[in-house]
């Protein structure tokens, strides 16, 4: 393996660790992806746009049966918001937590992923955006799923 090779490689798996998501040191320079989805007003579109396809989508509508969706949508932007390079915290409940009484199967998590991905193309011009940000919630699924410990602190 190339010294090339072997960085590329360590730079991609920087980029998935959860360092990246709580925006810390070590980040490109740049916008972040916080202020490349339009910033509080940009997070909190894509939120609404998603719970809104969420409600559209058979297999999670019922999911969301008796939840109280502002709040919802108010500790989601939080969330999303400050994982990105916001400049708020989040002090919702933690991932692990949250989901657990919910009984949540892969292809439950596979659909909210598919419609996150969806808001953020519906107000995103940079299709780079959505990679991006299918990656951090990719690196969440062990911690929603609690498959795993929380190690992100969310
Ligand atoms: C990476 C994926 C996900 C992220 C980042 C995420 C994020 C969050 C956040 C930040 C909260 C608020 C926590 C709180 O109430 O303190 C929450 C709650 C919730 N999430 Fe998710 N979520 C994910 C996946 C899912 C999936 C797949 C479903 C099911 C379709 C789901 C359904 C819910 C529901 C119903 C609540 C409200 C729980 C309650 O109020 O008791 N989430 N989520």
């Amino acid at each position: 393996m190339t010294i090339a090779r072997i960085l590329t490689v360590a730079c991609v798996l920087l980029m998935f660790s959860p360092a990246a998501f709580a925006g810390e040191e070590g980040a490109a320079e740049g916008p972040t992806l916080y202020e490349r989805m339009g910033g509080w007003d940009g997070v909190d579109k894509i939120v609404a746009d998603t719970i809104a396809l969420h409600l559209e989508n058979d297999e999670i509508v019922d999911i969301l049966d008796g939840i109280d969706l502002e709040k919802l949508h108010a500790n989601v932007t939080a969330f999303f918001a400050a994982g990105t390079g916001g400049p708020n915290k989040y002090e919702g409940r933690d991932m692990t937590t949250a989901h657990a009484p919910l009984g949540l199967t892969e292809a439950d998590f596979d659909a909210a992923v598919s419609d996150v991905l969806k808001a953020v193309n519906m107000n995103v011009e940079d299709e780079a955006v959505a990679g991006e940000v299918n990656a951090i919630l990719q690196s969440l699924r062990p911690a929603v799923m609690g498959t795993s410990e929380d190690t992100t602190g969310y």
